[in-house]
């Protein structure tokens, strides 16, 4: 089965998902949006408020200026695939809960599984906690590639942090942003991560 069809099949699997205390408040499940042979990924937090409503990830003030950085490094949005580590709006956009980033993140690790990535970019403390499994900020985090399965994780601030805290961290994701391109233009189908052809598993992801 073509990785197409069965990103496919598990869209129509979570939107019935009851798998934590989510699904009573949802609108619709927010399960990811874009092409399913993306070079880049990027993986958000939670939807908001205009996810929940319109079903798909980053339609809001934040989308609009991660569309913006992605038109500045010459990068369509229909041509990255967006995700989220929550697939429901948690009520009032509060902090996503442990037992429903556990309950949900097998969706995720599929998705990632099924598009492989080049480079997938976390956007904010909790996509880059769940991914690179460190107890360290996003501030000290981002800047820096980190080895994914042969290939790159690039962490960068939320967008919506950057909207609230003005140019610098606007700025400092533009470098993110950056770091994204030259890594797909300087060897784009050599792997320069991991040495080994380490596991997703292997490497602490989601663990
Ligand atoms: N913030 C996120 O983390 N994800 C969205 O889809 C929208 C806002």
């Amino acid at each position: 089965m073509s990785a197409a069809i069965e990103l496919q099949q598990l869209g129509q699997k979570a939107a019935s998902c009851t798998a934590c205390g989510l699904a009573p408040s949802r609108t619709q499940v927010v399960f990811g949006v874009g092409a399913f042979d993306a070079d880049i990924m990027f993986v958000g937090e939670a939807p908001g408020r205009n996810e929940d409503l319109q079903g798909e990830p980053f339609v809001g003030a934040a989308g609009k200026l991660l569309d913006r950085l992605l038109t500045e490094i010459g990068v369509d949005r229909e041509d990255v695939y967006i995700a989220n580590v929550l697939k429901c709006r948690p009520p009032g956009n509060r902090d996503p809960r442990t037992e429903e980033i556990d309950a949900c993140k097998g969706y995720l690790r599929t998705q990632m599984e099924l598009i492989d990535p080049k480079v997938v970019v976390t956007l904010g403390n909790f996509a880059t906690k769940l991914l690179l499994k460190r107890n360290v900020g996003i501030t000290r985090l981002r800047g820096q590639v980190y080895p994914w399965w042969r290939r790159h994780i690039v962490p960068t601030f939320h967008p919506a942090a950057a909207l609230r805290s003005g140019d610098r961290v606007t700025d400092q994701m533009r470098e993110d942003f950056a770091l994204v391109s030259q890594l797909l233009s300087a060897a784009p189908d050599v792997p320069v991560g991991a040495e080994s052809e380490e596991t997703v598993e292997q490497l602490g992801l989601f663990g």
